[in-house]
């Protein structure tokens, strides 16, 4: 199976200090990769790098056999918080159109037709196809993020790169875009690595799975990874219980992570 991705003795820094180090793993084509860590880990650092957009760092990374820079055409990223100024009134079709627009560097003042019956499909293919004339800032949050989905699928990538992609959904709206995540991986065979705090609704289609926290605790397939000793190694020593974001996570067993209730 041809690597998607492979770093080597990886290391990345901010300003010469380095934020993440020892990130060693191979990611092969198709695969999943679920990205873990608490605040402030490493996760977004180790996605913009892979997208090209960060270059301080040090060791072997290649995309597709090639530099980050030099795969950036097969890349699509989708960052945490988008960057819509929602007080531009957009539709929910023009949004994804932007993201065929964008990759090809040319401005229009209309969206040429091809493209825009190419973001129709990709909406409808993340299970959107009738909202595609609604303001996307009147969409819910579960919708928002399948149009950012179909964003990112309409430039046709061959890695996706999701950075919480299911942070501050209710559970209905994550459930929603899990699905639509599970179709790309099997329907279009797209490469991903997705951050996440939330894992039960990924563990699905995760292949494999990264922890994080400062440096690589671990890579490996989910059930060699999701060991309680790893799992304290990169949340600290508390027994059964993590707090990300002032969520309350609780381990129970060595694959299930669930969000238990605040005392
Ligand atoms: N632009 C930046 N300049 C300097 N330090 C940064 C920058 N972005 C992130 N960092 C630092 O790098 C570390 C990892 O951050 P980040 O990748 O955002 O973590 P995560 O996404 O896991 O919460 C943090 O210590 C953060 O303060
Ligand atoms: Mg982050």
């Amino acid at each position: 199976m041809k690597e998607a991705v492979v770093a080597r003795n990886l290391t990345i820094y901010y300003g010469g200090k380095p934020a993440l180090s020892d990130v060693n793993f191979e990611l092969s084509e198709g695969n999943t990769l679920l990205l873990l860590g608490p605040n402030g880990a490493g996760k977004t650092t180790l996605l913009r790098v892979i997208a090209g957009f960060h270059r301080e760092y040090q060791g072997e990374l290649l995309v597709f056999g090639r530099t980050p820079l030099e795969a950036r055409e097969f890349v699509s990223y989708v960052p945490q918080s988008h960057s819509l100024n929602e007080k531009v009134p957009l539709t929910a079709l023009e949004v994804v159109s932007m993201g065929a627009i964008y990759k090809r560097g040319i401005l229009h003042r209309k969206i040429p037709e091809e493209i825009l019956e190419r973001a129709a499909k990709a909406l409808e293919f993340v299970g959107l196809g009738g909202i595609g004339g609604k303001p996307f800032s009147n969409l819910s949050g579960g919708q928002k993020q399948r149009v950012l989905l179909a964003r990112a699928l309409i430039s046709d990538p061959k890695l996706l790169l999701l950075d919480e992609p299911l942070s501050a959904l209710d559970p209905s709206a994550k459930a929603e875009v899990a699905s639509a995540l599970s179709k790309i991986k099997s329907k279009r065979g797209i490469t991903m690595i997705i951050t996440t705090h939330d894992i039960n609704p990924l563990l699905d289609i995760g292949d494999r799975v990264m922890l994080i926290n400062k440096r690589m605790i671990t890579f490996g397939k989910p059930d060699d990874a999701l060991k309680d000793e790893i799992i304290k190694a990169v949340y600290g020593p508390l027994a059964r219980t993590i707090k990300v974001e002032d969520k309350l996570y609780c381990i129970t067993g060595d694959l299930h992570i669930f969000r238990g209730e605040k005392k």
